[in-house]
């Protein structure tokens, strides 16, 4: 069997250019949509993430506020600038970049933003609205598993999904979206206790690996013939022959479940570039509804 691969650098370029055009529409009609990005501490992978988002913003046309805050900050300055950030009624997203630096309170900062500009869907009030099918926002990581289905017409009604990871960032929330009516995947989720873990996997009709924990553990002979294969996982492995010394793997051994299935997912350049688009859309949302 040949797989078709779902490209989220390519379904990134079409959405962006979707985005554009809402963006322009939005700025046209007096609310220019902007992002505000929190990151705490001189961490380079996470200025490099931020540094991504703040670029595909710039690409859509969503202004952004950066609030690079040093290492030093308390927990009472972060909290101060949450306020403000929720206090201006030109900022309509807010993201602060996590992890947090040791000895702040991410849980604390998390429920205070302003649950209209909570567009990474972390908030509790977020969550719960998810959770009854009503959402505000929809989860990053996950809607973009789900856009890389349904975008690429890849059918989910009735299918049975296993999710390997119950995390509140992607295995739970992406539980409630495949579940969810007008989805209506039936859907298991499997985490570090499941016991007959691939007797699971090989009855999904979708697997979906969000673990991190080894790279490339789910093989080919844990996924059924036909099955459609999303790898969420992103490991850093050495690989003398990269100039950069690693390359980026995921949780999923590309080269024996491929043939298996009807369509999978790179690493890189699946569901990774997909999470930033999603919280591009969510602002655009925050945008078209503010607080
Ligand atoms: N591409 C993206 O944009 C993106 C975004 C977010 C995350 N990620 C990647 O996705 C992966 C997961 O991230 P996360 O934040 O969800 O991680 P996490 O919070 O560490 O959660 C990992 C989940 O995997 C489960 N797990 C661990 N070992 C398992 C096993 N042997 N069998 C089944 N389940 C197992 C854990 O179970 P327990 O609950 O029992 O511990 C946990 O629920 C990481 O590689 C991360 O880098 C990628």
């Amino acid at each position: 069997m040949t797989a078709r691969i779902l490209s989220g650098k390519e379904l990134t370029a079409t959405l962006e250019t979707e985005m554009r055009g809402e963006a322009e529409r939005l700025e046209a009609a007096g609310s220019p949509p902007c992002l505000a990005v929190v990151l705490v501490g001189a961490d380079p992978a996470s200025h490099t993430y931020v540094r991504n988002k703040i670029k595909a913003a710039e690409r859509v046309g969503i202004a952004s506020v950066d609030k690079f805050l040093p290492d030093s900050t308390t927990q009472k300055e972060l909290e101060g600038v949450i306020a403000e950030l929720n206090a201006d009624p030109a900022v309509h997203g807010i993201l602060c970049q996590l992890p947090l630096p040791k000895g702040l309170d991410a849980e604390r900062i998390t429920r205070l933003i302003d649950p209209a500009k909570d567009v990474d869907c972390f908030h509790p009030s977020n969550v719960g609205l998810l959770a009854m099918g009503t959402p505000r926002f929809l989860p990053c990581t996950p809607a973009g598993v789900l856009a890389l289905m349904t975008r690429n017409g890849v059918a989910i009604s009735g299918k049975h999904a296993v999710i390997l990871g119950r995390s509140n960032i992607v295995g739970r929330p992406l539980s409630l979206l495949l579940s969810r009516k007008g989805t209506d995947a039936t859907v298991t989720v499997c985490h570090s206790r499941t016991p007959n873990l691939k007797e699971l996997t090989r009855q999904a009709d979708i697997v979906v690996a969000a673990t991190g924990m080894t790279p490339e553990w789910v093989t080919g002979d844990m996924v059924k013939e036909g099955a459609v294969v999303i790898d969420v996982g992103m490991h850093r492995v050495e690989d003398a022959s990269k100039k950069s010394g690693f390359r980026i793997t995921g949780d999923v051994h590309y080269e024996s479940v491929a043939p298996k299935c009807s369509a999978i997912t790179p690493v890189p350049g699946g569901v990774g570039p997909m999470t930033i688009t999603m919280l591009l859309q969510n602002t655009l949302t925050a945008a078209r509804n503010p607080a």
